[in-house]
């Protein structure tokens, strides 16, 4: 059994963070996402990984999870030379899935920790060509979206369906055998111009194949947009966070709750309350901390009041004498208020930001 985590992709939704990077590096709870799901996969015992790369953001996703030691696994980086779908991915991989069995795994998606071994032995067992998860969703127009008899068996996958015939979403983790690759050779380009996944196990579905769907129980989370980010990183936090404090902390600092603190980082008369993770080198001084916070390495935050909030490598806020929420801060930003006069708002703010002012 291989799997194939797919990391390439355009990241619009993202943007501007996915300007600079990829976004399936973006940190939650100071972790890259994709981290989680190749953690996830060696702990349901496939150690033989590939990883689809974008030729944009392949270099810094293979420069920093390397050859997969570090995960107990071995990883072989895929470039796919255009986002043409995830099906097209499926297709560039051949090479490396040969006539295995894999597990598809979208690299920007977080499941709760534990599941994917339960599904990869029902897969395993039951000699399916394919296995998709489900979850019940809101909002199902904006998903893949199955029609399932009792039995469990697929009738019918619809991409983002007008008038969707179930509330069950397609999660981003598939299991296939081999004969995914003929349905994928019978398909065409859809109308966004990408060779889709759905179409595929659609075909498998027409030509009797067995194609099972089960329903996911635990959580899970499509990062591809902010507040969904923000919410992964809330849940992560929540559920995984344990406190430990390598950095300095004066003693007019208070830390309630589940904190972690990296080394060589500094708190100067702050309260902060958890669950919140610092990470390495960051500096922070009169400063209040409020829960789901991750603050990653060489951070600085001065004079200012953060909850329920992001903010990636070198990130600096000072000064700021309002309550900043549910806000994720790109490396390197800087949100500062200017000393002189006239008293006004002065911005250098790239493309596709986005400030909310009150
Ligand atoms: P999506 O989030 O559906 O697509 P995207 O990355 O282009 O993002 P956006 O909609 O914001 O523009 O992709 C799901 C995952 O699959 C994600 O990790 C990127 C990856 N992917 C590929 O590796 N190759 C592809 O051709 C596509 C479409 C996605």
């Amino acid at each position: 059994m291989k799997a194939l985590i797919l990391s390439g992709g355009k990241g619009t939704r993202l943007r501007p963070l996915t300007y600079t990077g990829a976004k399936q590096l973006v940190p939650v709870a100071n972790k890259p996402i994709l981290w989680y799901g190749i953690e996830e996969i060696v702990a349901s015992g496939i150690t033989d990984i590939g990883i689809i790369i974008s030729p944009e953001t392949g270099k810094e996703v293979q420069a920093k999870t390397g050859s997969g030691e570090q995960f107990g696994a071995k990883i072989t980086y895929i470039l796919q030379e255009k986002p043409a779908g995830l099906a097209h991915a499926v297709q560039v991989a051949l090479p490396f899935l040969e006539n295995s069995p894999f597990l598809m795994y979208l690299g920007d998606n977080l499941i709760q920790q534990g599941d994917l071994s339960y599904f990869l032995k029902k897969f395993t067992n039951q000699q399916q060509d394919a296995l998709i998860l489900l979850r019940p969703v809101p909002n199902p127009s904006a998903f893949g979206v199955a029609k399932v008899d009792e039995t469990g068996r697929v009738l019918e996958l619809i991409e983002k369906p007008q008038v969707p015939p179930s509330n069950l979403a397609l999660v981003g983790v598939y299991f296939f055998s081999h004969v995914i690759h003929d349905a994928i050779t019978c398909i065409k380009p859809s109308a966004r111009g990408e060779l889709e996944i759905t179409d595929a196990i659609q075909n498998l579905i027409d030509n009797q194949k067995q194609v099972v769907a089960c329903q996911l129980e635990g959580w899970w989370l499509d990062t591809g947009k902010k507040d969904d980010l923000l919410e992964a990183n809330r849940l992560i936090l929540d559920t995984y966070l344990k406190t430990s404090i390598l950095g300095e902390v004066d003693a007019q600092s208070h830390i309630i709750g589940r904190v972690k603190i990296g080394s060589q980082s500094q708190v100067i008369n702050c309260t902060i309350r958890g669950p919140v993770i610092i990470g390495n080198n960051c500096h922070l001084e009169h400063c209040f901390i409020g829960p789901y916070s991750s603050i990653a390495d060489n951070a600085t935050v001065i004079d200012t009041d953060l909850e329920h909030s992001v903010l990636l490598e070198g990130a600096k806020i000072i000064g700021i004498h309002q309550r900043i929420i549910d806000s994720v801060i790109g490396q390197r930003a800087q949100l500062i208020v200017a000393p002189r006069r006239p008293k006004a708002l002065r911005f250098l703010i790239g493309d596709d930001c986005q400030i909310e002012l009150t």
